[in-house]
């Protein structure tokens, strides 16, 4: 195979109680790229589609995080990169990690899956660093895995597959601002009261519980975040109402996407799932913010060949 096409999903980084280490990956939101082998060395991005972002290999995502796979590969030759980018970057909904991903999953195909998912998660994990200072795993796995996943330890690093129940869709709803993962890690506080540490390790493994038990009930008592929630809401259009608003249309739980300005929502089947999607829509309808909305099962394959 010389050339390969590939969807990369968007996800959900956090999931309100797992900061830095909890992630879902999205059916229905993602970038698509083409690569393909060249004889010349290195990596080329030839062409972006959808978004303004550097064309130059070192300075993008998926150019950093397929350089980082080159460098532990015994491969002679190099790869060219297509990027059809749909997820907005700063969106808060992994336009970075799905690059990253698609790029290093795409050049594994290529070259005969000499890497296992791990390995691939480091070297996506290059392309995070690139974009927001740290090289956190929390959507780039799910983004290879597939469905929901636990970032158990960085050092070493220990990626978890957790099952999803089968009814489970997400609502996730874009206000149209920006905010860098890297500006939104700024602002939080670098230490934690012991009583904070004990809500959220309760609930994290309550989630991680209800998720293995098909508990519904159990993952929504879990979907909360008293730590990073609170700081970040701040910079969010509406967060309370939105929220507010979201768990009165049935949602098991609502929190914050990942760094943020998306606003996601966890539901038992795709009914609710919709409700919650029209509670959101009217909240910012009526104080005139402007929207993506996305209503998605959870998708259970990470990164995919499409063509
Ligand atoms: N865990 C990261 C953060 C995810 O919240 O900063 C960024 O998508």
């Amino acid at each position: 195979m010389e050339k390969i096409k590939v969807f990369c999903p968007a996800t959900i980084a956090n999931v309100s109680c797992g900061f830095d280490v909890l992630g879902l990956a999205l059916d229905s939101v993602g970038d698509e790229m083409t690569v393909r082998k060249t004889a010349d060395k290195g990596i080329r991005i030839s062409k972006i589609i959808g978004q303004d972002l550097p064309m130059e290999a070192e300075k993008n995502v998926a150019g950093v995080a397929g350089l980082a796979l080159l460098a532990k590969s015994d491969y002679d030759g190099g790869f060219e990169i297509e990027i059809d980018k749909r997820i907005k970057p700063g969106s808060g909904i992994g336009s970075s990690a799905a690059s990253s991903t698609g790029a290093v999953w795409a050049m594994n195909e290529l070259l005969g899956n000499p890497f296992s998912k791990l390995e691939l998660v480091q070297f996506a994990m290059e392309g995070e660093k690139l974009a927001s200072d740290v090289a956190h795993a929390d959507n780039v796995a799910p983004a290879i895995y597939g469905g929901f996943t636990l970032v158990r330890s960085y050092e070493p690093l220990d990626i978890i597959p957790i099952p999803t129940p089968s009814e489970l869709y997400a609502t996730v709803i874009h206000p149209q601002i920006e905010i860098k993962t890297s500006d939104s890690r700024k602002i939080l506080k670098t230490t934690i009261s012991m009583q904070q540490g004990i809500q959220q390790w309760g609930n994290l493994g309550g989630l991680v519980a209800g998720l293995f038990q098909n508990d519904y009930d159990l993952i929504g008592r879990s979907l909360h975040d008293h730590i990073v929630e609170p700081i970040r809401s701040i910079l969010i259009p509406a967060f309370d109402d939105i929220k507010a608003n979201a768990l009165k249309a049935g949602a098991l739980g609502s929190g914050i996407s990942g760094s943020g300005p998306s606003i996601f929502a966890l539901s038992k089947g795709e009914e609710t799932a919709k409700q919650v999607a029209e509670s959101m829509k009217k909240t910012y309808q009526n104080i005139a913010v402007d929207f993506d909305i996305h209503i998605s099962k959870v998708n259970s394959q990470g990164v995919k060949k499409i063509a």
